[in-house]
């Protein structure tokens, strides 16, 4: 029996050579943002026990970690404090004293490593008693106003210490325009702001909350954050940032929303940043290390998924090992 098939795809597919010629897409080591977790002290490396391989480091030790990304190739890093409950309260108070951990950490950074870009996080809950993302109010509303206050302050308090790109990931309305204007005013016109525009609430941020002991204390993040359903309310959030001034947008999570990074980046006229968040991590990590899944070969496939979705740059604890992988 004669078969004629008129299209045979996997022409394409025959060597290795011709494979590389025709893919479409890429990842690359500069597509790499490395999230690190800091703690006050010296010489203090504690594991995050739903994050097997990612620790909350001393200050010395963060500054080794960032020679180490830069020499691999990995062009930014994204810091997180783990303050005590001692240093938290209702307005978030630490955030802004020019002497405090995070503070001393950007500027210990940026004078041992300069060309490493510093990205900031800007919301309260790292330092807020209450665990939530804004000022909590007496009758228990998170006030949006109030919030941005503290948020420009913040800011302002990060860039003086030198960090390069602030991102809020507080979800507030208004604030990448409320930042801008704070950050202009202070002179940073250089410093830029990565908005974490869609950003849902989401069960995947927990072991995030284990390392930085951030959890709400009470209530949800859903009166800020997005709802899982949403994808035109992405976009919206989206382009209301880049009026406000967002240099870049960001989608997080990651996996669960690889639809809503098509939609946003079709739209975007700003690079689109994706959070590959801690618990996506953890699913990953603890598979790999029960040997169920090839870790390294399923990380990079996700990573790589990010790409193909329309991301420009992936926020990723695989940051460092995936840099080490494609440096082989
Ligand atoms: C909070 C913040 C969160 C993450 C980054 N910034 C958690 C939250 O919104 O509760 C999560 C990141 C991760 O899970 O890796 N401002």
């Amino acid at each position: 029996m004669t078969i004629t098939i008129t299209s045979r795809p996997r022409r394409n597919r025959v060597s290795d050579s011709i494979r590389s010629l025709v893919r479409e897409n890429s990842l690359q080591v500069t597509d790499l943002i490395m999230p690190l977790f800091i703690i006050e002290g010296n010489n203090i490396r504690q594991p995050v026990e739903s994050m097997p391989g990612i620790s909350r480091l001393s200050l010395d030790l963060i500054v080794k970690e960032c020679q180490t990304l830069h020499q691999l190739g990995v062009p930014a890093v994204v810091l997180f404090p783990a303050l005590d409950d001692a240093q938290k309260d209702t307005r978030a108070s630490e955030s802004v004293n020019a002497n405090g951990l995070y503070q001393r950490t950007i500027a210990a950074i940026k004078t041992a490593v300069p060309e490493m870009t510093i990205m900031t996080d800007v919301a309260m809950d790292p330092y807020s008693s209450d665990g939530h993302d804004g000022y909590v109010t007496e009758n228990g509303v998170i006030d949006n106003d109030i919030t941005l206050q503290i948020l420009a302050e913040m800011s302002v308090s990060q860039a003086r210490a030198g960090a390069d790109v602030i991102a809020p990931s507080d979800m507030m309305d208004g604030r990448v325009g409320y930042i801008r204007e704070a950050l202009d005013a202070a002179g940073f016109t250089h410093v830029g702001i990565l908005a974490y525009s869609a950003k849902f609430a989401s069960a995947f941020y927990g072991p995030f909350r284990d390392a930085l002991e951030s959890a709400p204390k009470y209530g949800d993040k859903k009166t800020y954050q997005m709802d899982p359903a949403n994808v035109k309310e992405a976009i919206r959030e989206t382009l209301l940032d880049i009026d406000e001034g967002a240099d870049m947008v960001m989608v997080k999570p990651g996996l669960p929303y690889l639809d809503v990074i098509r939609a946003v980046s079709e739209v975007s006229e700003v690079p689109v940043a994706v959070y590959n968040v801690s618990g996506e991590y953890a699913m990953i990590k603890a598979a790999g290390m029960k040997g169920w899944i090839d870790y390294q070969k399923v990380v990079l496939e996700t990573l790589l998924g990010f790409k193909r979705a329309g991301a420009n740059m992936i926020l990723t604890y695989h940051a460092k090992e995936a840099a080490e992988w494609l440096n082989e």
